[in-house]
């Protein structure tokens, strides 16, 4: 039987596909029971800590009302001395003695490790520049949702930035779950040698194949998911103009939706999206690029093959199920 009693959520590399397996079964039982008004309080008594270097809606808000609804308290913090006039190191030992559980996003992953390192508590990964495995268990939970096909029957196709959080989470996710995984993106832009090669031999293991391709309509053919992700991470601000000449042909489109010849493909996006130019950033890009649309047009994000509001409600019910199984 599974159990992650006191275990870290950094990485889904840490994690056999049965510990996976088992996060989102508990994710559909709890989010059944939230659907039924059953209240477990799960959580009662615990104090968890919500460490933020960079901006969220969803990660933020899907730990806080997670926690809520389990009876845990949260603080959340953004302005601590950690790093700055504390090392992380003497932060996590003085965390892990008031909390228990301990969220961090952030830019280095390091940090991420460092705090788990010396918490002796549970550390989640609410996102680093590498990895952001909370969300993958929240897209697997809406792909199980809407398609009626196990995890590993499934063509599992992302599209654009494959180097970057996204792009690695997924692949490390389909490989552990035992999918067919294509990342189609500039050569540029492929996840590293090594993590493919890492992926590579997990599949080996559980039957997934892990392929990386620049030739959009051979990547996305017979694709049951096409999921994109921003051209422009957050911290990497001043390479907007190199990313839209490399990924420009890679936006989710009409066209491509057709090119899967699935019509029961679904469309799946982590959000925040730049579909339209309606925000303040995207009305810069407007002007400076002459773009209304970066990753995915704007009747593809709204059409009836996008699940992406599913999707960012699962984060909440799977950040739940990640807090109960790690911490109570
Ligand atoms: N998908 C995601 O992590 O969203 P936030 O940046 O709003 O937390
Ligand atoms: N790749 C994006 C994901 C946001 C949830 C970023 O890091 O900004």
């Amino acid at each position: 039987p599974v159990n992650l009693k006191g275990r870290n959520f950094i990485t889904l590399k840490d994690f056999t596909p049965e510990e996976i397996r088992f996060m989102l079964d508990l994710s559909m039982d709890l989010k059944r029971k939230k659907r039924a008004g059953i209240k477990n309080d799960l959580l009662k008594g615990k104090n968890v800590v919500l460490l933020f270097e960079k901006t969220s809606t969803r990660t933020r808000c899907a730990f806080e009302v997670a926690a809520f609804d389990e009876g845990a308290n949260v603080t959340f913090l953004t302005q601590s001395q950690m790093g700055k006039k504390e090392t992380i190191e003497d932060t996590a030992k003085v965390l892990g003695r008031f909390y228990d559980g301990i969220e961090f996003r952030g830019f280095k992953q390091e940090t991420v490790d460092d705090l788990a390192a010396h918490a002796g508590v549970p550390v989640w990964n609410g996102l680093t520049d590498l990895y952001h495995p909370t969300q993958i268990l929240a897209d697997f939970l809406t792909v199980e949702e809407h398609i009626a096909k196990p995890l590993n029957k499934v063509k599992f196709v992302y599209v654009g930035d494959a180097r970057n959080n996204m792009g690695n989470s997924l692949m490390i996710g389909a490989a552990k779950m035992g999918m067919h995984f294509v990342g189609v993106a500039p050569k540029e832009l492929f996840p590293s040698e090594e993590l493919v090669a890492e992926m590579r031999e997990v599949a080996k293991e559980t039957g997934a194949v892990i392929e990386l391709t620049d030739n959009i309509a051979e990547g996305v053919k017979d694709a049951d998911v096409i999921y994109t992700d921003v051209w422009v991470s957050m911290g990497e601000e001043d390479q907007f103009e190199e990313r839209i000449k490399l990924l420009e042909p890679y936006r989710v489109d009409m066209d491509m939706v057709k090119a899967t010849g699935n019509p029961d493909m679904i469309f799946l996006h982590c959000l925040p999206a730049f579909h339209d130019n309606k925000t303040t950033v995207g009305a810069e890009i407007e002007e400076k690029f002459g773009l209304k649309e970066m990753e995915v047009s704007d009747e593809v994000f709204r059409s009836k093959y996008s699940k992406v509001f599913d999707e960012a409600e699962n984060r909440m019910h799977t950040i739940k199920a990640v807090m109960v199984a790690t911490m109570a």
